[in-house]
């Protein structure tokens, strides 16, 4: 019984290696504190499970002896019950203490930060990013770029519900509430990508709304930095050309913006720079000519209740719109 346990518990510690969704793959400083709170209980629950176990067995093989009601048993037993709750108060004092310093440590770091705003809505994320004067700079959407090392404070805000912000590998969760803007500070301290998730239950697709946390380097996030402040590039093939006017002439342009075009719209995320990203429909599908095509043929059958419509376009249209968005890299 014991060996399975531990077995089943290895194995649920090892499944959280690889996860790019864990708590226990703690590649944030604020991550690291509350993984180091995670392994501490588990740890000492375990610890306890083990010994209450190994009392109820070792008192179920005893030899059973009829129970004497004289004075000496009583004082033992009384001995025995103010240990145990000394133990329990002791422990539970311990994981309390062990607990409000983990919390220390989720203020990550000191110094200039890299403010990001969050705007979590059903079912997607945008991400502001600022420029030197704090006016907003661009907008990306389910997929946020940070520098490695440095401190990042993400404001985060509602716009229907309740939604939550998790980073597991990076930090925990924050909520985000409707007319209320919530501070979260973290510090990712190796460059990797790291899967977000909205960890509030917001309606139908709450589990198809998660992005990505892309970690790199001053340089690389300064690249990336620049390259999505500009405007769309100019389509380069005909094909792009022609999907570029079916989509300025359809209803796409009064949802989505394509800086440097007449696109303005806000209701759907920015899709300037929509062909750099690795995923469409906040992590639903990985992004490709193909998957842009079978999105907008059909997004209520991908991802049914989200507010991208249906716009009839002919296959011909279709090819076109989704070589012009899958060139805006
Ligand atoms: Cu947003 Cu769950």
């Amino acid at each position: 019984m014991i060996p399975r346990a531990s077995l089943f518990l290895l194995l649920l510690l090892l499944t959280g290696c690889t996860n790019p969704q864990s708590a226990l793959n703690a590649e944030g400083s604020s991550a690291l504190a509350l993984k180091d709170l995670i392994l501490l209980i588990v740890l000492v629950c375990t610890l306890i499970w083990l010994a209450v176990v190994g009392f109820l067995l070792w008192s179920l093989t005893r030899r059973r002896e009829a129970a004497r009601q004289d004075p000496q048993t009583e004082r033992r037993m009384r001995r025995s019950v103010y240990t145990a709750l000394a133990i329990t108060a002791l422990i539970v004092a311990g994981l309390t203490l062990a607990s409000f310093n983990a919390t220390r440590h989720l203020d990550a770091g000191e110094g200039p930060e890299v403010v990001i705003r969050v705007k979590a809505q059903q079912w997607w994320w945008q991400f502001t990013y600022p420029n030197a004067d704090g006016e907003p700079a661009f907008q990306s959407a389910n997929e946020l770029h940070i520098p490695v090392g440095r401190r990042i404070r993400l404001e985060l805000e509602a716009l229907d519900v309740v939604h939550s912000l998790w980073i597991p590998s990076l930090a925990g969760k924050l909520d985000m509430i409707p007319g209320r803007k919530n501070i979260l500070t973290l510090q990712a301290l190796r460059p990797g990508t790291y899967r977000g998730q909205c960890a509030e239950f917001c309606g139908l697709q709450h589990s198809h709304m998660a992005f990505a946390v892309v970690a790199e380097t001053a340089a690389d996030y300064q690249r990336w930095w620049l390259a999505q402040a500009a405007p769309a590039s100019l389509p380069q093939t005909e094909e792009a050309r022609a999907g570029q006017a079916v989509f300025m002439a359809k209803p796409c342009a009064a949802c989505h913006t394509i800086r440097g075009t007449e696109a303005r719209g806000s209701t759907g995320p920015d899709l300037t720079h929509v062909g750099s990203r690795a995923t469409i429909g906040a992590g639903l599908l990985e992004r490709t000519r193909g998957s842009l095509a079978a999105w907008i043929a059909d997004p209520q059958t991908l991802k049914p209740g989200n507010n991208m419509p249906l716009v009839p376009l002919s296959s011909d249209e279709l090819r076109q719109v989704s070589a012009y968005l899958d060139a805006l890299k």
